[in-house]
């Protein structure tokens, strides 16, 4: 089938990829010159494993080309996803919507003979009736059906995630749009993805609805470990001592610093406002975000605790800065906020992320990005592990210690053991753990 990919970031170009690897042809289209420019010329604009691999290959078999001329790609494809960015709006939390109407008129000017535009990006409910008017509005003539796939997958683990989803949305009335969809993604439920239809509203709602009740998760754990500090227990047994209860699982019941990432955040606060304008509060996930807002900084005052009530004029060294391993993300991430609390209380902060810097420092300013964990620790009074980039998970504890000014290491990820940590000589502060 022919494909269409409207926007090439983490999503499009994922989903655009993966398609092409399945068989179809597909054309991404970038209003921005520079990251077509890039990927005409082999590069890949974001960091996310086995990616440049996939996009290489499919381009070599001719599969999967590039283009900022969106009439072109959209002329001759049955399918034509919007995979453009859905940023909370300034001032209200409200998703912004502005980049999926205007694509959606672009994709109307362009189309011909029946065409299914497909909703990946993440919208609140009703953005498909909308994207639906704007396009008859412009093209009363058009013969298309608008579906809502929303994407679950996750940045580090993007094309495992696409390639083996747990499920696939589809949300349509419109049968021949369900064929189409049918057709597209033949090649996974064959390997037993299941793939549920239901109807478009429900399927926008679905994708809210799952991320809410993820950050939920996290924001519970995280809740308990302070608790655990409090009343010296130990987080860790407490997450597996209730996820190994399959009714509610292991995953996401990792206590530490607050969920960051270009997705929970924006995408919580635009379901507590979709609710607030439907009467129907969902008051839970509001305390979620209120609740993780104000844990992101309070981890800055952590690690001012740890280090004897003040930073300030001390050295602190951070180790990781993406919101989590395996990706250059930084949207939202919490070594944001943990840095600029530091900074404020007059810190002096050193840097090291594996992937992230480039992006960091588009960011975060007044700091020293380091070569590697080590040179990070050079003279540090305290270390902060915020991301748990592998590469961080062993890391050799006499040298570090040795590079240290003091070796006060506040590790809010649990990547260490705090006895090992004390036998080397650390003051060693964890999360939900004494
Ligand atoms: N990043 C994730 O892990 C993830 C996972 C699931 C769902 N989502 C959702 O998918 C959507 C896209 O997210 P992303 O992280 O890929 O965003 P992104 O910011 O990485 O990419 C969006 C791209 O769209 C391009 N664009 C915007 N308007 C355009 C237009 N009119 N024509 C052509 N290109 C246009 C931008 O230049 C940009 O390259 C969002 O709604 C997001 O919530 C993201």
């Amino acid at each position: 089938m022919r494909v269409a990919m409207i926007g090439a970031g983490y999503v499009g170009l994922v989903s655009g990829a993966c398609f092409a690897d399945f068989g179809h042809d597909v054309c991404c289209v970038d209003k921005d010159p520079a990251k077509i420019e890039a990927l005409n010329r082999g590069e890949i604009p974001i960091f996310e494993p086995g990616l440049a691999e996939l996009v290489a290959k499919n381009v070599r078999e001719g599969r999967l080309t590039f283009t900022t001329h969106l009439p072109e790609a959209v002329k001759s494809a049955e399918a034509v996803f919007i995979a453009v960015g859905t940023p909370s709006r300034r001032g209200d939390g409200h998703a912004d919507l502005s980049y999926v109407y205007q694509a959606a008129r672009d994709i109307a000017a362009a189309m011909d003979g029946y065409t299914v535009v497909v909703t990946k990006s993440t919208v609140p409910v009703g953005t498909g009736d909308e994207v639906e008017r704007i396009i008859r509005e412009t093209r009363p003539d058009a013969d298309f059906a608008v579906v809502s796939n929303p994407e679950f997958l996750r940045e580090g683990a993007a094309i495992a995630d696409f390639k083996r989803p747990d499920r696939i949305v589809i949300g349509t009335e419109d049968q021949r749009g369900l064929s189409v969809m049918n057709d597209l993604y033949r090649p996974l439920y064959l390997n037993q993805s299941p793939l549920l239809a239901m109807s478009r509203r429900t399927a926008e709602l679905t994708k809210y609805a799952a991320n809410a009740f993820l950050a939920t998760k996290i924001t519970f754990i995280n809740e308990i470990a302070d608790l655990c500090e409090q009343v010296g227990a130990n987080v860790q047994d407490v997450a597996r001592g209730i996820g190994l209860d399959n009714r509610i699982g292991s995953k996401f019941l990792h206590a530490g610093p607050g969920y960051g990432g270009s997705c929970f955040p924006k995408d919580t606060l635009a379901l507590i406002k979709t609710a607030q304008d439907y009467e129907a509060p969902i008051r839970i996930v509001e305390t979620v975000a209120a609740v993780n807002s104000q844990r992101k900084r309070a981890m800055g005052r952590k690690v001012i605790a740890a280090c004897g009530g003040s930073v300030r004029g001390k050295t602190i060294a951070v180790l990781g800065l993406t919101f989590k391993p395996n990706t250059d993300d930084m949207r939202d991430a919490p070594s944001i906020d943990v840095i600029t609390a530091l900074q404020d209380a007059g810190a002096r902060v050193r840097a090291y992320d594996p992937e992230g810097m480039d992006a960091a420092m588009a960011i975060i300013t007044d700091v020293h990005y380091a070569r590697d964990a080590y040179d990070c620790a050079r003279d540090a009074d305290a270390l902060v592990l915020v991301t748990e980039w592998d590469t961080f998970r062993a890391l050799d504890l006499v040298r570090l210690k040795a590079a240290m000014a003091s070796p006060v290491v506040v590790d809010l990820r649990n990547v260490y053991r705090p006895d090992e940590m004390r036998r080397h000589g650390y003051t060693y502060v964890s999360v939900g753990r004494t």
